[in-house]
This record gives C-alpha cells, sequence and structure tokens, in this order.
C-alpha cells in the first residue's frame, strides 16, 4: 500500500486513476480547486466499492484548493504528517486543457499549468517526495507526418496549452537532472482518451461546453443535434481525421503500472505515450457509436478547424514494454461505456 496525492483527481482521468488506485488498495489524498469537476465524483466513486461491499472511507482523502496556492499544498503534506504518515508519490493532472481557450487566455494557462506545477514540486522537494507522474499531452508533438509517433519524435507545441505541458516536462527534466540518483519520474504523453468506467457511475463531466469529439458525439446522439464535423477532404479514406482514441480504464491503469515501475525501480526519468497505436477516423468513430449503441449520431460536415492535423497516432511500444502495459478494450467499448455514462447521468454529476 501507497500515499498517492492525486492532484486534479476529481476530474475525468483523474477520478478514473483514483479507482485504479483504491481497486489496488493504495490510499488516495486528492487535491483539486473543483474548477472544472464536481465533488460528487467522490460518492460515485464511493458507490462503486460500496456496490462490492468494500469500504474505502478510510482510503480516499478530499483537499479542496488550488495548486497556484503554494501554502495550501504544503498544508496537504503536512496533514498527513501530522497522522504520521508521508506521500509516496504523486500523479500530476491537475491543469486547464482547452486549446482555444488556451490561445486567447495564455496568461491564465501558464499561470495554472506552469505556476501550479512549480508549486507543487517544490513543495514536494520541502517533504522529500520525489516520485512523480505527470499528465503531458500528445499536443506537445504539434505537426507531425510521421505514421506513428515515437517519443523521440520532434516537439513543436503549435498552442499555447502544448507548451505549457512541454515547459512542465522541461521543468521536471531540468529537477531529475540537478538530483538524478534521486528522482523518480513518467512523463505520459496521452492521445485521445474517451469512454467512461463500466459501471457508468463516473465519467467525463467538463463544467463548460465541451470542444472535444467524444461528449460532442455524446450530446449529439442524446439530445438529437448535429454535430459539426471538421472537413472531409482530408488524404484519409473517408476524408476525416484520424486520431488514437484510448479507453480512459486503459489510461487509469496505465498511470497505475506507471507508478508500480517507478516505485519498483531505480531513479529515473521516462517519457511514455499512452495511446492505443490504433488509428480511428472521425467517421469510423460516429459508426461504431451508432452501432454499438443503436442511435443515431446526427451531424454536417464544416469546414476544417484552424490547427488540426490530419493523423496522430502513436507508436506505443515503449509504453509496452518498460510498463508492460497493454491497452486492451476496443473502440466498440469505449462507445458502449461513454453512452452508459450519458444515460444513467444526464446531467453528469449535477
Ligand atoms: P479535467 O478538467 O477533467 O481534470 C482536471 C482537474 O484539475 C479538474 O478536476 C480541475 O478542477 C482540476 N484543476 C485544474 N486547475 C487546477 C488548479 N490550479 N489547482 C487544483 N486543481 C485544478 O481534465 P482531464 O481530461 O481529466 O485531464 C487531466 C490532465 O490530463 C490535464 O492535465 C490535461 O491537460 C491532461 N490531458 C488530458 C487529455 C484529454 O483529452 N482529456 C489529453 C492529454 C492530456
Ligand atoms: C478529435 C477529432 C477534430 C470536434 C485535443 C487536444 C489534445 C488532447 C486531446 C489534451 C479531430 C474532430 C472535433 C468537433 C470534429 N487534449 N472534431 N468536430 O484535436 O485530437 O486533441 O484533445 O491534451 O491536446 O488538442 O481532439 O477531440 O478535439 O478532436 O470533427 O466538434 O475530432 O477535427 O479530428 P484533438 P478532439
Amino acid at each position: 500500500m501507497k500515499r498517492i496525492l492525486v492532484t486534479g483527481g476529481t476530474g475525468f482521468i483523474g477520478s478514473h486513476t483514483c479507482n485504479a488506485l483504491l481497486k489496488n488498495g493504495h490510499e488516495v489524498y486528492i487535491l483539486d480547486s473543483l474548477s472544472n469537476s464536481s465533488k460528487k465524483s467522490l460518492d460515485h466513486l464511493k458507490l462503486i466499492f460500496s456496490k462490492k461491499k468494500i469500504d474505502i472511507s478510510n482510503k480516499l482523502f478530499f483537499f479542496k484548493g488550488d495548486l497556484r496556492d503554494k501554502e495550501f499544498i504544503d498544508s496537504v503534506f503536512e496533514k498527513v504528517k501530522i497522522k504520521g504518515n508521508s506521500i509516496d508519490g504523486v500523479i500530476h493532472f491537475a491543469g486547464l486543457k482547452a486549446v482555444e481557450e488556451s490561445v486567447n487566455y495564455p496568461l491564465k494557462y501558464w499561470e495554472n499549468n506552469v505556476i501550479g506545477s512549480f508549486n507543487l514540486f517544490k513543495s514536494m522537494i520541502e517533504n522529500n517526495c520525489k516520485t512523480i507522474v505527470f499528465s503531458s499531452s500528445a499536443t506537445v508533438y504539434g505537426n507531425t507526418k510521421d505514421e506513428l509517433l515515437k517519443e523521440s519524435a520532434d516537439i513543436n507545441p503549435i498552442n499555447t496549452y502544448g507548451s505549457t505541458k512541454f515547459t512542465v516536462e522541461n521543468l521536471l527534466r531540468n529537477i531529475y537532472e540537478a538530483k538524478s540518483h534521486e528522482w523518480n519520474i513518467a512523463i505520459l504523453r496521452y492521445f485521445n482518451p474517451i469512454g467512461a468506467h463500466d459501471s457508468g457511475l463516473i465519467g467525463e463531466n467538463p463544467l463548460e461546453k465541451p470542444n472535444n469529439i467524444f461528449p460532442l458525439i455524446i450530446n449529439a446522439a442524446y439530445e438529437q443535434k448535429n454535430l459539426k464535423v471538421f472537413g472531409n477532404n482530408w488524404p484519409t479514406d473517408d476524408g476525416t481525421c484520424i486520431r488514437d482514441y484510448i479507453h480512459i480504464m486503459d489510461l487509469a491503469d496505465g498511470h497505475l503500472k506507471a507508478l508500480n515501475h517507478l516505485m519498483t525501480n531505480n531513479s529515473q526519468l521516462i517519457n511514455l505515450n499512452i495511446g492505443t497505436g490504433q488509428g480511428h477516423s472521425v467517421l469510423n468513430l460516429i459508426n461504431t457509436f451508432e452501432i454499438v449503441n443503436n442511435v443515431k449520431v446526427p451531424f454536417i460536415f464544416s469546414d476544417r478547424r484552424k490547427g488540426d492535423v490530419c493523423k496522430l497516432v502513436a507508436d506505443n511500444l515503449r509504453a509496452k514494454k518498460i510498463l508492460n502495459w497493454y491497452p486492451n478494450r476496443s473502440i466498440e467499448e469505449m462507445c458502449r461505456d461513454g453512452w452508459r455514462w450519458k444515460l444513467m447521468n444526464p446531467k453528469g454529476y449535477s
């Protein structure tokens, strides 16, 4: 059993990862401002376990506050210490992630994602906690012509959000280089996480209007209102863009494997792509969603979205080899589980 601090733990990826951590017997300390999530996700998380007659009340702790406030982060470490314990490792999800918003409000993104991370790392150093898994993004690669993206591909973020992610990667790299025998760091570059826990109890719950394709497909199906598909003249078989969609539960499992790897091996810093290695076009995703859920997804074609790339698919061999991690949930399961979450929680957690 380890004590893990999870920043952003009530968010989409965070809540599913907390579920995986708790399932594996770890103690979870969530730090979240609730700026894009709901505290009710914790009740839903508890329900998953109580349905299996497992009591997690003394394993799951929540601290509401913001990473931009270093004293608040210090106070969380302090509260754990007062109980005679210490945090063994951190999974750092907290951050803002809307690409377009990041371009319009750069200071907001640099403050949240970079200064927030800076405060966290400083507090970790002061509390002698030197194991961390960081949420980065395939977005750091920018435009690419590679069939499958390797971790060694050129890094060239084309938007503010991507720049903040790469800056935090660099900060971690510098921290590691200064004390390379002390730190254990995994930088995970996610591709396109979708779906939900198969209980339908936790899922994606954006507080603002979503920008990503999957919650928009769900809403189009639920409200029977047109989704806009951005471009039908891309150089792909059906003319729509290709992405590497990964089931949120496989992604959560990747975090658990990364943490276990860091805790059982010598000091290191690793960058890993977390994707399935399989590409699906937008039309392919829509068609699969319609078939497995027996529901129509109305859509119209519109112009290409500014800044979109044609194809982004992970070479995930390094993650498979190093972590012994294998994403095994299909695109059909992603669509089925995402729709179940919507039908069981039409208004999310509210
Ligand atoms: P999310 O918005 O659902 O979760 C992020 C959580 O962080 C939210 O609960 C929010 O309230 C919290 N938060 C934000 N700023 C904070 C701050 N300053 N202090 C404390 N809490 C704060 O997003 P998600 O999809 O779960 O993404 C988690 C992480 O993964 C993010 O860092 C995101 O950039 C990264 N990521 C996401 C995707 C994706 O497609 N979802 C892809 C690649 C990388
Ligand atoms: C997927 C496909 C769109 C909306 C973004 C971030 C990336 C990462 C994941 C955080 C594209 C098409 C979309 C719509 C559409 N997030 N689409 N109509 O662009 O691959 O990546 O989210 O790190 O950083 O950049 O994901 O879900 O926005 O788009 O046709 O209304 O769906 O053109 O081909 P993307 P997405």
